[in-house]
């Protein structure tokens, strides 16, 4: 691994990206690529966070992201020990101060959070000694979705982020991962286009590092990666859309128009997918897709992350 001499992690909690300098975003990355070689081993674990505890906290759904935090601890040997919102005492009415409290009093090390309410990661993280990971709060942020991005875009575009440009299509408006994927790639360098229907553009996006590009065809021209994204009509009023299938017929990603961007552009998608939706199904599994790519690249890049705020106050993180 490359680092600067007298590199230190400094963050107790991991909330939003706009709080890493490059020279964080490379220590996590190099940390994910040593992590990654452990996932690809017969024997997948070491000991590293043995005798640490690791509470992952998800009161909204999630597939990828909780099962990859919870195999990243046990990768690592720590302790994790899940709660949902279906099955926990939110359901009978505790706030989530209290439930934060009475889980601070069991003593983690870290604890990984997913709320629907824009900040709920950082109002635990002020209130607690242990470190906080953002697992999506909202529509605000998603670091470690962002990080895990970087990862399996640096690979694709061999370690050169400058100047390359990255199209994210889809329902920005209601989008963490775009959110965090445009400060993230923005301060790497990298060109940052979007590209959605008039209704799913983001309130504030004059100050966004992005250039927002209106026509689909014009948008994926010439980019060197294709990121889609999920219709989140859980989290969208009603009326937005005209109907699904004019969105499909205007936004969906094809390999007709997959066929405009850079020759093996790669394509990225956060998951869940919705084929036929925002993405083809031909697309998804074509050899450009890097959907899987993200995935183990989610495990890897968490690793670091419970690794980095874990052993903070052990010194053990300096290289
Ligand atoms: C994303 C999320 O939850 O923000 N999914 C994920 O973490 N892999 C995107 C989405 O829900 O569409």
């Amino acid at each position: 691994m490359e680092h600067e001499n007298h590199y230190l992690w400094q963050h107790k909690d991991l909330l939003d990206v706009t709080q890493l300098s490059r020279e964080d975003v490379r220590h996590v990355l190099d940390l994910a690529e040593s992590f990654d070689a452990i996932n690809h081993r017969p024997v997948k674990k070491v000991p590293t966070l043995k005798g640490k505890s690791v509470v992952l906290f998800f009161a909204e759904n999630s597939t990828r992201t909780k099962t990859s935090f919870d195999m990243a601890g046990k990768r690592l040997s720590a302790d994790t020990f899940a709660l949902a919102k279906s099955g926990s005492s939110i359901n009978k009415g505790e706030s989530l101060k209290d439930t934060v409290w009475t889980l601070q009093a069991m003593n983690p090390d870290v604890i990984v959070i997913r709320h629907s309410s824009s900040g709920a990661a950082r109002f635990i993280a002020e209130r607690l000694d242990c470190g906080v990971v953002n697992g999506g709060d909202g529509w605000h942020a998603h670091p470690t979705q962002a990080l895990l991005d970087c990862f399996t875009l640096r690979r694709a575009w061999q370690n050169a982020f400058e100047g390359r440009t990255l199209l994210i299509l889809g329902d920005i408006a209601h989008s963490r991962v775009a959110r965090s994927n445009a400060h993230l790639l923005s301060m790497l360098g990298v060109k940052v286009r979007m590209c959605a229907p008039r209704t799913l553009l983001p309130a504030g996006r004059e100050t966004w590092p992005v250039e927002f590009v209106g026509d689909v065809r014009e948008a994926v021209k010439g980019v060197d990666a294709v990121m889609c994204l999920r219709l989140q009509l859980e989290r969208q009023e009603a009326g937005l859309l005209p109907s699904l299938s004019e969105y499909s017929r205007r936004f969906c990603l094809t390999p007709e128009l997959l066929g405009l961007a850079k020759s093996g552009a790669p394509v990225l998608h956060p998951g869940p997918m919705n084929r036929g939706l925002e993405i083809s199904a031909q697309v998804a599994d074509c050899p450009q897709s890097r959907v899987l790519d993200q995935v183990s690249a989610g495990v890897a890049t968490r690793m670091a992350v419970l690794y980095l705020l874990a052993t903070r106050k052990d010194g053990g993180n300096q290289q």
